[in-house]
């Protein structure tokens, strides 16, 4: 699909799924947390069950419905643009791993890098991107061309953390506080070195504007995080997932084990750091 240029999805429903399973090579530059085969479907169930609700209310405020051509770029498991196809019948669903999104009426899925493949300009009526511009270093070259595709009227919808805000609030003793907070802080540095920019999210409405797009409304949202949390179950999650780049990082198993304990306690209190869901509209 390298390559390739992406428009109006037109296939049969389910049609144009990408390579078959084994397939694919899901490794690119700006992306070293490529969804790896296992553990993939849990964490994209962890992120639906958390930021769902979120994000599926503020792309209800755009007005999309029936006839609204869209396009989910990073769609991970789906459930985004399941819920976009039901509204509006046509959906474009891409990802450099497209094989945890399942067919759906009015759903075309692609293989496609959001960096390096052409996309159509001038095509989509909604656009919306979660949890993946801020992982790529070239973000605001694509946060430009996401805003190239869409049609004059258009709207763009990029949701993303800030992660420089996310305190813990109750934990069993000091020791749980300040292991919750070294692995959290050992977490950012793996991202980091990965091309990721924690605190994006708070540069994304600015960028909106940078690029030309008008009616820009920036919404932060923070959640309390407890151990039966979703997200809470991500980062535990992420401590195995992980593994490797967080002890390389700093982290013993030790300290992971210790994380595991103190996420599970039923006395731990964080809040989760910022989410900000971002609209713009092209003039
Ligand atoms: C953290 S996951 C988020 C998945 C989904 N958007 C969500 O919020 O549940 C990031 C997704 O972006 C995809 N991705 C990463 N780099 C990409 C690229 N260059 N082009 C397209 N998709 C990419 C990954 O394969 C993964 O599915």
């Amino acid at each position: 699909m390298r390559g390739a240029r992406l428009g109006r999805a037109t296939g049969e429903p389910g049609a144009g799924r990408g390579a078959p399973a084994g397939a694919v090579d899901v490794t690119a530059p700006g992306y070293v947390f490529a969804e790896r085969g296992q553990h993939a479907a849990e964490r994209f169930r962890c992120l639906a069950a958390a930021y769902d609700p979120v994000t599926l209310a503020r792309l209800a405020r755009t007005g999309v419905r029936k006839g609204w051509h869209c396009l989910e770029v990073g769609a991970g498991g789906g459930s985004v643009a399941h819920w976009l196809a039901h509204r509006s019948g046509s959906v474009l669903a891409t990802d450099l791993d497209p094989r945890h999104v399942p067919p759906a009426p009015g759903l075309v899925v692609r293989r496609h890098d959001v960096v390096l493949d052409p996309l159509c300009e001038g095509e989509f009526d909604l656009v919306h991107a979660r949890f993946v511009l801020a992982h790529l270093p070239e973000r605001e070259a694509v946060l430009r061309k996401l805003v190239r595709s869409l049609r004059p009227g258009g709207w763009l919808q990029v949701d993303e953390f800030d992660k420089s805000y996310a305190p813990v609030l109750v934990a069993p003793d000091a020791e749980a506080a300040r292991c919750y907070r070294e692995f959290t802080a050992a977490e950012e540095r793996v991202r980091a070195a990965a091309g990721s920019a924690g605190e994006w999210g708070r540069e994304v409405a600015a960028s909106m504007v940078a690029a030309g797009l008008v009616d820009v409304d920036p919404v932060p949202v923070t959640q309390p995080w407890r151990a039966d949390s979703p997200a809470v179950r991500l980062l535990v999650h992420h401590t195995h997932h992980l593994r490797d780049e967080l002890v390389a990082a700093g982290m013993t198993d030790q300290d992971l084990h210790r994380v595991r304990e103190v996420l599970a306690d039923p006395s731990f209190r964080a809040s989760s750091c910022v989410f900000y869901s971002v609209h713009g509209r092209r003039p």
